[in-house]
């Protein structure tokens, strides 16, 4: 029995060495920690279940049936957040450079059927060369089998990918599908063909950060939801966004003891909104004052800033915020932000979670760049996601309320639940001087005619009485008493119980 066990240590501590000291040494001065130390941050101390470390791959190609590494170059597992199950996988860049073979595909699809099966959240760490080139074809299957995988989780259970070195060819494509997509700076990058290829191709020379470093996929593809300094700060980014989700589709965001007085009246937030209507003011001010102790997980926060999404919490419970930024483009909605907020608004009504929207938008961006960008297709896109969730929806709306973008920002004729104004809102069909213009084409010569019909529509509309009349506002309430409404009306909305006719599946604007 000695010897059995002995060789069970012996096997055991192969596995764990991965790709050896000189590999290990090499991932360290890169500044990336090893597949092992990663799984070891970001899940609960002691809490990691390793599975299939004696796993190795079957290919006698190239050699390779005499290099052979056990675990082959993915560590799969579970373990804890915070006490809460997590289903993990991490591709272990010291053994084949992280590719992806048969059997290392295998791995990965028994953890992705584990956690479907016992519905909870499953996170990627990715750090790998793609498909195992001596594999050719298995490699590829077990990308397909993969991906199916990843999209049969979709909307079941919160996947999220972390990426902390290399992502290329085949290992785009399972973040791409997963829920978040978290980037480290300066380490990670992710192309569907890299800098070589795109020479050869396109005859551009480009390096790997610049074709698809952290800067490229949180600020202009839009690819990536977020991007951290260093290993161990996104490790630990990821353990703080999993607090704020629920397990499944089938259980409610889970509630955490709230310290925060949910009547906690903000006297500052009265003098939020400056007296001239063309200045800005910061959104976030408003989302912090507002959330359980100002913690704020803001979702593509460098993508579209005209729009903010991210997560907060109210009396404990987890609740999405969508709130247009007067500070960036003045808030407009453009394309960009139509789909970054609309992404953001199915996410949580796939998962349960409320969605708060503050709205101060002066409607949608003009312009031949945003028509020929398909901005009444991306546009369509938040209508659709607001028109279709059935979580509690709330708004309020602080300033401007303008065109289609009120209808589209969560309005009551949408199927918000409770919609409240503040008494700097302005809710019309445009800003008065567009109107006056538009109205009183004829009198444009005339500057005191046109001031004069400017301050008539300002006065007939620049406020959120005629919207209050109809019932469309269910109350104009004092901003300083924002958080005090908004707790009262999710908690009155905590029992909402709607359904959208069956259908196999909708058809939304792509
Ligand atoms: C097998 C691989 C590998 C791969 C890397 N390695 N990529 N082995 N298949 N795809 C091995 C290397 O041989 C090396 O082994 C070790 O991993 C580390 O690789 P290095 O090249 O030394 O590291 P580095 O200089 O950091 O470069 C990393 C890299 C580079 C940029 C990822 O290795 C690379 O370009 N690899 C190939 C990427 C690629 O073209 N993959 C196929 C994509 S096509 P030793 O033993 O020396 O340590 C694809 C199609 C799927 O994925 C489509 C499905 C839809």
């Amino acid at each position: 029995m000695r010897e059995i066990l002995r060789e069970l240590q012996r096997r055991r501590e192969e596995a764990l060495a991965g790709g050896g000291a000189r590999r290990i040494e090499a991932q360290h001065a890169r500044g990336k920690l090893t597949a092992r130390e990663r799984i070891a941050l970001l899940l609960d101390e002691g809490s990691f279940e390793e599975y299939d470390m004696f796993v190795e791959h079957r290919c006698t190609d190239f050699g390779m049936d005499k290099r052979k590494i056990p675990g082959d170059g993915v560590v799969t597992g579970w373990g804890t957040i915070n006490g809460r199950t997590v289903y993990v996988f991490a591709k272990d860049f010291t053994v084949f450079g992280g590719s992806l073979s048969e059997t290392h595909a295998a791995k990965i699809c028994k953890i992705q059927d584990m956690a479907l099966r016992n519905r909870a959240p499953i996170i990627g760490l990715f750090d790998a060369g793609g498909a195992r080139i001596q594999e050719g074809v298995a490699a590829l299957g077990g990308y397909g089998e993969v991906f199916f995988r990843n999209v049969q989780a979709s909307g079941v259970i919160p996947q999220i990918s972390v990426i902390m070195g290399p992502c290329a060819g085949g290992d785009v494509y399972s973040p791409a599908m997963t829920d978040f997509i978290f980037m480290v700076r300066g380490t990670s990058y992710m192309f569907v063909t890299g800098p070589d290829v795109v020479k050869t191709v396109t005859n551009e020379t480009v390096t790997a950060e610049e074709l698809g470093g952290a800067d490229v996929h949180c600020a202009r593809s839009s690819v990536a939801d977020g991007a951290f300094d260093n290993d161990l700060e996104a490790l630990l980014q990821v353990r703080r966004l999993v607090d704020f989700l629920p397990a499944n589709n089938a259980s409610a965001p889970p509630r955490l003891p709230c310290f925060d007085d949910g009547g906690r009246v903000e006297p500052s937030l009265d003098s939020l909104v400056p007296a001239n209507p063309n200045q800005p003011y910061d959104m976030h001010e408003l989302i912090e004052k507002v959330v359980d102790e100002g913690d704020f997980f803001e979702i593509q926060a460098e993508f579209a800033a005209n729009i903010i999404t991210g997560f907060g919490r109210m009396e404990g419970m987890t609740v999405g915020f969508v709130a247009n930024q007067p500070m960036v483009l003045a808030g407009v909605l453009d394309a960009d932000a139509s789909r970054k907020a609309a992404r953001f608004v199915r996410f949580c009504d796939a998962f349960n979670i409320p969605i708060v929207t503050f709205e101060d938008v002066p409607g949608f961006l003009p312009g031949t760049a945003q028509e020929y960008g398909g901005l009444i297709k991306h546009g369509a896109k938040l209508l659709f996601a607001y028109a279709q969730a059935t979580v509690p929806l709330v708004t309020v709306i602080t300033r401007k309320a303008y065109g289609g973008a009120y209808d589209v920002m969560a309005s009551k004729h949408i199927g918000a639940d409770v919609n409240y104004a503040w008494p700097t809102a302005e809710i019309a069909v445009m800003g008065a001087r567009g109107a006056a213009e538009i109205l009183y084409r004829k009198d444009l010569d005339d500057a005191e005619k046109t001031a004069a019909h400017i301050a008539h529509y300002e006065k007939r509309f620049a406020n959120p009485f005629v919207a209050a009349e109809r019932g469309y506002i269910d109350d104009v309430i004092q901003p300083r008493n924002t958080r005090q409404r908004l707790t009262r009306a999710l908690r009155m909305l905590g029992s909402k119980k709607l359904e959208n006719p069956w259908k196999k599946h909708d058809n939304i604007p792509l």
